[in-house]
């Protein structure tokens, strides 16, 4: 392909585009670092044994109060722990949640693993990036959204599933993924598929940090797709075995039985679908 060919002189104008956009708001981020942001670091390292053990919480801390982790961020966390800039930041690198780029007010997240990515995952990346006239990691024009793609969320019973600021978006289709970020974007009320109202990434950012904002229980800890299993487990009354080493505590033959009972009833669809076709 030539370089001038239009695709390639398109996403050769996105990406400086929004290379410009983090470039503008870098500048404009002066660190928010405050001594109150460095007492809340020492009262996270102060909830643990091993101070250091702190330090994942305290780089969502520093999200929360920066946009990103930050020059300035690390080296107030290699201060509260008594460790090094670079321990700090091999850290901060490591890790796909923290984030070195400025994050626009809310983290979209499409979840393009093998399941997802089959159910309509892929589609759903590529109509938002180009709604969203960004590309992978990159910030919308105007602050709002910033996309990437993620791995598994383990929320593959809902696929295709995307997370703005770590909820759940399940069952999405290219176009409900399309109103949810338009809906942001004009700064509507929105809520997860599973119930609590989306908040900011920064407003998350702290949560992630131990601080809570009085709605964790909002919505259900699991939905009735991610329940079958067990559902059906209780139908036959399976039950998982202990972990001690004197073996499962059901009666002898319980497992094997259940075993059997599975095997069977696969055979049984396995029989029915060949009399279909
Ligand atoms: S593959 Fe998307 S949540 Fe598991």
């Amino acid at each position: 392909m030539s370089p001038t060919e239009p695709s390639e002189a398109r996403a050769s104008d996105r990406g400086l585009k929004s290379e410009m956009t983090q470039i503008r708001r870098f500048s404009e981020n002066d660190t928010q670092i405050t001594p109150e942001t460095y007492a809340e670091l020492e009262a996270i390292a102060a909830r643990y044994p091993e101070p250091r053990s702190g330090l994942l919480p305290m780089l969502h801390l520093v999200q929360s109060v920066e946009g990103r982790v930050t020059s300035e961020g690390i080296e107030a966390c290699a201060k509260v722990l008594g460790i090094s800039a670079a321990d700090v930041s091999g850290v901060a690198t490591f890790y796909t949640m923290y984030k070195r780029k400025p994050v626009g007010d809310y983290l979209v997240g499409v979840c393009t693993n093998t399941l997802c990515a089959v159910m309509g995952g892929d589609v759903i990346f590529d109509r938002l990036k180009e709604h969203l006239d960004v590309g992978n990691d990159e910030t919308s024009e105007d602050g709002a959204i910033t996309l990437e793609h993620i791995e598994c969320n383990a929320a593959c019973d809902y696929a295709p599933v995307m997370m703005v600021n770590w909820e759940f978006m399940d069952n999405q289709t290219p176009e409900s993924a399309v109103q949810v970020v338009d809906a942001l974007r004009a700064g509507e009320a929105v809520h997860s598929t599973r119930g609590p109202k989306l908040c900011t990434w920064k407003q998350a950012e702290r949560v992630l940090a131990g601080f809570n904002d009085g709605l964790a229980n909002e919505g259900p800890a699991a939905g009735p797709a991610s329940l079958v299993g067990l559902e059906i487990a209780r139908e036959r009354g399976w039950k998982a075995p202990t972990s001690d080493s004197s073996g499962p505590t059901e009666e002898p033959g319980t497992k094997i039985e259940a075993v059997e009972e599975a095997d069977t009833s696969r055979a049984e669809s396995e029989t029915l679908s060949k009399e279909v076709k």
